[in-house]
């Protein structure tokens, strides 16, 4: 029998020696008691993280939504399953039940048949959070076509680079979106993505703000006549095990984004594990993820893993601070909502809010507090533990990435007890190393080196759409026969992990992953501009916000600074999205770089932290006084 709930820190202890003993055993005794599978394994895990290459239950034959929708018709039928919260709390919220759900699955999923989408062909998703962005990833799965969410906080620009990247024949989008008080015009994003690709045949687009827009024939149809028009019946693409389930974007330090590949059995198997065991869901209990299914919090926690245990997963529409700072804590009472998922940046925000916002409400059904995407700094974790789980419900700080698929680290609330700031002990099966720089583990505890797992786990990325290598190169080449995370952290007296942040050019704002090379690259479009530099410096409530250092190919330029300044975020926004701009520019005659053209960042960033009594050591430097005259000019 395996142990699918864990209940007590004895049986971790128990259960994550067996997992590491024998992940073989441990992961097929969990796949094969708690899932459905149209054929079993020939073998459980073959993996090899010098080619790199990773196959978890070859042989298997299954569909994904089958075991998130089918397999709970008959006990859970009539149970919500997804519970839609508009942006606007005067609208009513949608209780889709899980017959429901396999209604408008099968019914989209025949729309995407009917439009020509096969297996194995990429489909776009620009949705905004309303239950078209569920049904729509879940009708991918269904035919076992690949489905490419794009976070419609995107740009165009960013938007026709995913596109094109992993050659997407169909994209689907609404007529535009809420977000608090403003409307977004996502079609029209789209438009200005698609002038850029040719790859797109077809354009779906769901109605939701019942705006005004351009249809192109022959490209853009409206999703609902398809929608009235198809049959509730469709039969689940039979997948293996290892096919592609789909792709998502994340920033890397340098070039275009990297489309993960994420694939079908393993992927299922993990974030169903994961999401029953660190939240604790209990078979009635409403389930509230914040996240946005743009993110891999959304796939795995608000879709795949609470929909594969049959749980009720809310979608919010809006944003926290809509009508007012009291959304959350109001969705929260109407809802009973038990298990609450957030962001630090978020906690960070409401905090600044005062109490009485949290004190209208009634709070008192919420059992366990999740929070996820960025470090949690001890002030965030106190005022949620005391002012939101009112000392009695669990913070579990969960750490992990787009590319792990599902959380690595953490504590399993009422089991592990939690350590303000720290996510504590690694999940079953996950083996995770501290390295230091020159390629050695380090043993023991109280230290702090490279974040790395030694082993495979079932959810992890499988390639880079497309670019193998680069795969390779990102996360098994800085270190032999281990995942390189890109985080580092240090391991407490009792064994338990705290996330430092970052080590490379990869900076996190309220909890979105930053690459700095695309956002110069953005700036760098701008005529005025030669040269620049990002960095990232504290901010109290975004986690990190981002300073730009930025050359002026003419020295005398004398338009208004400010003006450029705004230029400057425009474009990042054009190029990227609001998401990427810019809270301090600098314009500055120089960047310090080293004899072989090497920007320091080292120095700029301890420049941008106000941290300039010690620069280390700067004999390297093509250009030290530059140094002198940035930090004269420092914001
Ligand atoms: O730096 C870590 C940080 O977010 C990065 C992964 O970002 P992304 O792929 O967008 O996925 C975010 C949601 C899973 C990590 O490399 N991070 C994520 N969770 C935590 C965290 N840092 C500290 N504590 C966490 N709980």
């Amino acid at each position: 029998m395996s142990n699918y709930h864990i209940k007590h820190l004895e049986e971790y202890y128990q259960v994550y020696r067996k997992s590491v003993r024998e992940p073989e055993n441990f992961w097929e005794e969990v796949a094969e008691e708690h899932f459905m599978w149209q054929k079993k394994w020939d073998h459980v895990l073959s993996w090899d993280f010098i080619k790199p290459e990773v196959k978890w239950f070859e042989g298997a034959q299954l569909n994904i939504t089958e075991n998130c929708i089918d397999r709970h018709l008959a006990t859970r039928g009539n149970k919500t399953a997804i519970l839609f919260e508009p942006n606007d709390p005067k609208e009513d919220a949608e209780h889709i039940t899980y017959t429901q759900l396999h209604q408008r699955v099968n019914k989209f999923a025949n729309v995407l048949k009917d439009q020509g989408i096969k297996k194995g062909d990429r489909v776009c998703v620009y949705l905004p959070m309303i239950p078209e962005l569920a049904i729509a990833v879940l009708a991918c799965a269904r035919i076992g076509a690949i489905h490419s969410v794009v976070f419609a906080g995107f740009s165009a620009t960013a938007l026709s680079t995913r596109i094109n990247d992993s050659d997407c024949k169909m994209v689907i989008t609404s007529d535009g979106s809420y977000r608090g008080a403003k409307t977004i015009d996502l079609k029209g994003i789209v438009d200005e993505a698609l002038n850029e690709c040719t790859c797109v045949e077809t354009v779906l687009v769901a109605k939701r703000i019942h705006s005004d827009i351009d249809m192109k024939s022959g490209r853009d149809k409206w999703l609902q006549p398809l929608l009235d028009a198809a049959s509730t019946d469709c039969k689940a693409a039979l997948m293996n095990a290892e096919d592609p389930l789909f792709i998502l974007y994340t920033s890397g330090s340098t070039g275009l984004p990297k489309g993960m590949v994420h694939t079908t059995a393993g992927y299922m198997v993990y974030t169903a594990y994961s999401f029953k065991n660190a939240f604790q869901y209990k078979e009635d209990d409403v389930y509230w993820c914040t996240a946005d299914i743009g993110w891999i919090t959304g796939h795995s926690y608000i879709v795949y893993g609470p929909l594969a245990n049959g749980a009720t997963t809310i979608m919010f529409e809006g944003v926290p601070s809509y009508p007012d700072f009291g959304r959350f804590w109001e969705i929260i009472e109407k809802h009973k909502v038990n298990q609450f998922y957030t962001a630090p940046t978020a906690i960070r925000a409401l905090a600044k809010q005062g109490l009485e916002l949290v004190e209208k409400y009634d709070l008192s059904t919420l059992k366990v507090l999740g929070s996820v995407g960025e470090p949690i700094n001890e002030e965030a974790w106190h005022w949620y533990n005391d002012n939101v789980g009112k000392k009695k419900s669990p913070i579990v700080d969960t750490w992990w990435q787009t590319e792990t698929g599902g959380i690595m680290i953490t504590p399993i609330p009422f089991v592990t007890p939690t350590k303000p700031t720290y996510a504590t002990l690694p999940f079953i099966g996950i083996q995770p190393a501290l390295m230091d720089e020159d390629g050695n583990e380090l043993k023991g505890n109280q230290i702090d080196g490279r974040l790395c797992i030694k082993f495979p786990w079932p959810s992890m990325a499988r390639t880079i759409w497309g670019n193998h290598q680069r795969y390779k190169d990102t996360y098994f080449s800085a270190y032999k026969n281990m995942y390189f995370t890109g985080d580092g952290a240090l391991r407490d007296d009792v064994g338990y992990y705290r996330i430092t942040g970052r080590v490379d050019d990869v900076i996190i704002v309220s909890g979105h992953n930053l690459g700095t090379a695309p956002i110069e690259d953005a700036i760098n479009e701008h005529p005025a501009v030669a040269e620049s530099a990002i960095v990232g410096f504290p901010h109290d409530v975004k986690g990190n916000a981002l300073y730009g250092y930025v050359i002026l190919k003419d020295v005398g330029e004398t338009r208004d600074q400010d003006n450029l300044r705004k230029e400057i975020n425009q474009i990042i926004t054009e190029h990227i999205g609001p998401i990427a701009k810019l809270d301090k520019i600098q314009f500055t005659k120089g960047l310090p770089k080293t004899r072989s053209g090497k920007i320091m960042r080292r120095i700029l960033r301890k420049i941008a932290h106000k941290d300039t009594s010690n620069l280390g050591d700067t004999s390297t430097l093509l250009n030290p006084e530059v140094v002198q005259d940035i930090m004269d000019n420092a914001l």
